[in-house]
């Protein structure tokens, strides 16, 4: 093994140790070896310093979740103050605890939907697990167990877990693994800049997706399914903001043949897409919502699964027949991570951080477009504060760099170089900045990564 650590770093520093020691997640683990690791240290606000103390301006909020930023004394005030006063304790067989309830009662009353019951866990992965499971077992309890198949779309993001990462539809986080499960389908993703035909107008695109929706349905028995689940915008899929009237089309057939809507609000759910939650942003009517991330921004892992009462009302008919609710999580409802939600959801609302973040959003997304004029940007993309560039080698045919020139890990690497973090997804780069970040910092947002795509283009002109 020793010809896997890199002969760079000295052996007792902490890179040299994370490559002896650590199983890197979705990580290029060969080119881990080849390159190391890059330290996070320290950070505060929408900075972070990495191990040789250098500043970085924070372009994607780790990983689409530290909503209120780094260091928020109040949030680490939440949390100490709960340790100290119940460090832990579950909802399993009727326990219960206060932060648990009053954010159950919060989360409930901040959704646009008509919210029932809220499930605490601790991911994304684990939220959309729990929506399959109780998507099979609603069904099986009002006697409709042939319901049992999911429809998730190509490029979506759900997860890694057996379920969750089955819902996913990007094919690295199938092979070789065995997933996804038999019962788990998958629909068009709705980029246009990706998917539309020769001539094809949006509304034709949108009109085609919603059809072949349908044939698919049709197809596969609509009694057969039970659910389908989007993120209002794909994120780690590479920010695909669907066109107008995409969501209404898709809901009509969805109603036409009785099937629920899974709302995945995981990356898009607490103002990220300039309205609290995708659902109002994109008018879609959810049956059921993930929500993670934002919910405690990052500071705790906490996720929750959001049910209608319908729903809820048949779990506790049916327990008379099969027993208990066998579902939960030792650490579903920690007391210290429901605390540290309850604070965040608190500043949010306090703050007015979700006005703040429509209002930042428009000059985000204003500067996005602009670089739509980069010779190298094919498409740039985005809703309030998040978006993606696509490098391409040839803006009319939207032809792509080939894998040897590697365009957008080039640009993500030139902008940690000029003090930026930012995400490449294939050729795309990602941006979301914590949505506390303010007019300067867009600006030195956008001027950095101005430089990296210069340099990239050098770099793609030299190749
Ligand atoms: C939309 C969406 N759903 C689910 C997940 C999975 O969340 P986690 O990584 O917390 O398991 C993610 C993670 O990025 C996500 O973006």
């Amino acid at each position: 093994m020793s010809n896997l650590l890199h002969n760079e770093f000295a052996p007792d520093s902490l890179e040299a140790k994370d490559l002896a020691h650590l199983l890197h997640p979705t990580t290029h683990l060969a080119n881990h070896h080849r390159s190391g690791p890059t330290l996070h240290a320290r950070a505060e606000g929408v900075y972070v310093w990495d191990g040789d103390g250098k500043q970085h301006l924070e372009g994607m909020a780790g990983l689409w979740c530290t909503a209120l930023g780094y260091g928020e004394e109040e949030l680490v005030q939440a949390a100490a103050e709960q340790m100290r006063k119940l460090s832990y304790s579950q909802l399993f067989t009727g326990k219960t605890n206060e932060p648990s309830i009053l954010l159950a009662e919060k989360l409930k009353a901040m959704v646009p939907f008509d919210a029932g019951r809220v499930f605490f866990g601790l991911s994304g992965s684990d939220a959309n697990d729990t929506q399959v499971k109780l998507m099979w077992y609603y069904h099986n309890l009002i006697g409709a167990p042939e319901r049992k198949k999911i429809i998730a779309r190509r490029l979506g993001y759900h997860g890694v877990t057996v379920a969750s990462g089955s819902l996913t539809g990007l094919p690295p986080f199938h092979r070789q693994f065995d997933l996804p499960l038999p019962n788990v389908l998958h629909t068009d993703a709705p980029s246009y800049y990706h998917g539309a035909l020769e001539g094809e107008t949006e509304d034709d695109f949108t009109t085609r997706l919603a059809n072949n929706l349908e044939d698919l349905i049709v197809a596969e028995g609509p009694q057969t399914i039970a659910a389908f689940i989007a993120e209002p915008v794909p994120g780690a899929g590479g920010v695909l903001v669907a066109p107008p009237g995409y969501y209404e089309k898709i809901q009509a057939v969805l109603r036409r043949h009785g099937i629920f809507f899974i709302d995945d609000e995981v990356i898009c759910g607490f103002g990220r897409t300039g309205k609290p939650f995708g659902a109002e942003t994109f008018g879609i009517e959810p049956t059921t919502m993930s929500v993670a991330k934002a919910l405690s921004s990052a500071y705790l892992p906490i996720s929750a699964v959001i049910v209608p009462e319908f729903m809820y009302e048949a779990f506790v008919q049916a327990s008379r027949d099969v027993g208990i609710f066998g579902h939960g999580f030792t650490y579903s409802g920690h007391p210290v991570c429901a605390a540290v939600a309850l604070r965040c959801l608190e500043l949010m609302e306090e703050r007015a951080v979700f006005d703040h973040a429509a209002a930042i959003g428009e000059t985000f997304q204003a500067r996005l477009q602009a670089l739509a004029d980069h010779p190298l940007v094919g498409d740039a993309r985005g809703v309030g504060l998040m978006g993606a560039v696509e490098l391409v080698a040839n803006k009319a045919t939207k032809a792509p760099f080939g894998a040897d020139v590697g365009a957008g890990a080039h640009c993500v690497a030139r902008a940690l170089e000029h003090g930026l973090i930012v995400r490449n997804i294939g050729e795309s780069v990602a941006l979301c900045p914590p949505l506390i970040i303010d007019d300067k910092q867009v600006d030195e947002l956008f001027g950095k990564l101005e430089r990296a795509l210069d340099d990239t283009l050098r770099h793609v002109n030299e190749f």
